[in-house]
């Protein structure tokens, strides 16, 4: 025991950030200015963005840029409080019944961000009886809000649905107050999805709650892209805004029940400021046009099928990727960063992925693709991971 005098109260952050040099997991912000919907510029270089969110190119929409000023012009920069106090001006309501209609539910919730609906709303269903049960591989956020609920959490192999049944009989009778099922739809370091069906159909089974993330999926898959949960009996949905929505901002999909519920409960909304009304715009923007791009939607879907055909020849591993999203899994963390570097050397702007965000042994190097992806933009990347397959 060392006594308060001689505590070196810093000493834990050196050794940490010493560990992460050590293994090659160091993470450091970057400075970067978007250049167009696919182009960024770092140190004054362009560079190819294959790790953008964006997935269909809104954030540089000018029907969005146009909404939010509209916006701020109307309400103005900030929504002054929280949604319960005095923050909850017109337009949530609008947007909200807007969301709940595509989204083929009752009610619809607006939340900061995705991270924080993920870890206030789980704890807020959840209490210090219930079980949750969650897929291996989903996102921190939805691990954070499964710690925050301070009950049992068992983790489930992998979009396992037989393993998921197991644990659910194994545990039926064990007096849990509640029993979640929580997983993504999209997997956003795996780019492979849930089955859907199967878990609404083990949900209803055991009368277990089904929270459902569909962030990655919102605006790509389902029913006028509004994601892969559409038309399931899914529970609590949980979308963002800041991907294929092209700005910021989260919802909650579910019945009006949990939505008034979550209104009492949730302590993302309730302890947090309302959401400015330039994000709530460019929102409002981007759900008019979200459902009108099948046609875009068809380019990613066809892009990443040429793309992991044309990788798998060369040799590369893409894992169990059905999505814009296609994991190079590469290994080691420092054997993913040379990838990454020789991209970037080559003015290709993929980012490496390393251990906490993945299994260790599993980094990888993580390619996003969007609609304004041309087939030149593709065929670029595909020569400069030939040549990186040829030279190294
Ligand atoms: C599956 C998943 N859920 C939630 C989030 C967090 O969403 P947001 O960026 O809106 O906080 C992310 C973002 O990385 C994600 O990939």
């Amino acid at each position: 025991m060392v006594d308060h005098k001689h505590r070196d109260k810093f000493s834990f952050i050196d050794r940490e950030l010493d560990r992460r040099i050590e293994r090659q997991q160091l993470r450091q912000l970057r400075s970067m200015a978007p250049l167009n919907g696919v182009e960024v510029s770092i140190n004054g270089r362009a560079m190819l963005n294959f790790s953008s969110n964006d997935y269909l190119g809104l954030s540089m929409h000018p029907l969005l840029q146009d909404r939010s000023i509209e916006f701020i012009h109307k309400y103005g920069s900030g929504s002054t409080a929280s949604r319960l106090i005095c923050g909850n001006y017109d337009f949530f309501d609008h947007v909200e019944k807007k969301l709940a209609a595509l989204k083929q539910v009752e009610a619809a919730l607006v939340l900061a961000s995705g991270f924080q609906a993920n870890i206030s709303a789980i704890p807020a269903l959840a209490d210090r009886d219930s079980l949750i049960l969650s897929d291996g591989l989903n996102h921190n956020s939805l691990i954070q809000g499964c710690r925050l609920a301070c009950c049992k959490v068992i983790v489930y192999s992998h979009n396992d649905v037989s393993h998921l049944q197991q644990q659910l009989e194994k545990n039926a009778d064990k007096g849990f107050s509640r029993v979640f099922i929580v997983t993504e739809s999209v997997f956003s370091m795996d780019g492979d999805k849930a089955d859907l069906g199967p878990l609404v159909a083990l949900a209803e089974a055991f009368n277990a709650f089904l929270i459902v993330d569909d962030a990655h999926a919102t605006g790509v898959f389902g029913h006028q892209g509004m994601g892969l949960t559409c038309g399931h009996n899914v529970d609590l949905v949980i979308g963002t805004f800041g991907k294929a929505g092209g700005s910021y901002g989260a919802y909650l999909a579910c019945s009006g029940k949990i939505r008034d519920f979550l209104v009492n409960c949730c302590s993302g909304l309730i302890y947090s400021t309302a959401l400015p009304p330039s994000v709530i715009g460019a929102i409002d923007a981007a759900l008019e046009l979200i459902p009108l791009m099948d046609d875009e939607r068809a380019i990613i879907k066809k892009n990443a099928a040429d793309l992991r055909c044309e990788l798998h020849d060369m040799g590369w591993q893409t894992g169990q990727s059905s999505t814009q999203i296609i994991p190079l899994i590469i290994g080691k963390a420092s054997d993913a960063l040379a990838v990454s570097r020789w991209l970037e050397e080559n003015g290709i702007l993929i980012t490496a992925i390393r251990p906490p965000a993945v299994p260790e042994g599993e980094s990888r190097v993580r390619i996003s693709l969007s609609a304004l992806h041309t087939r030149s933009h593709i065929d670029r990347l595909i020569d400069v991971l030939r040549k990186w397959r040829n030279t190294k």
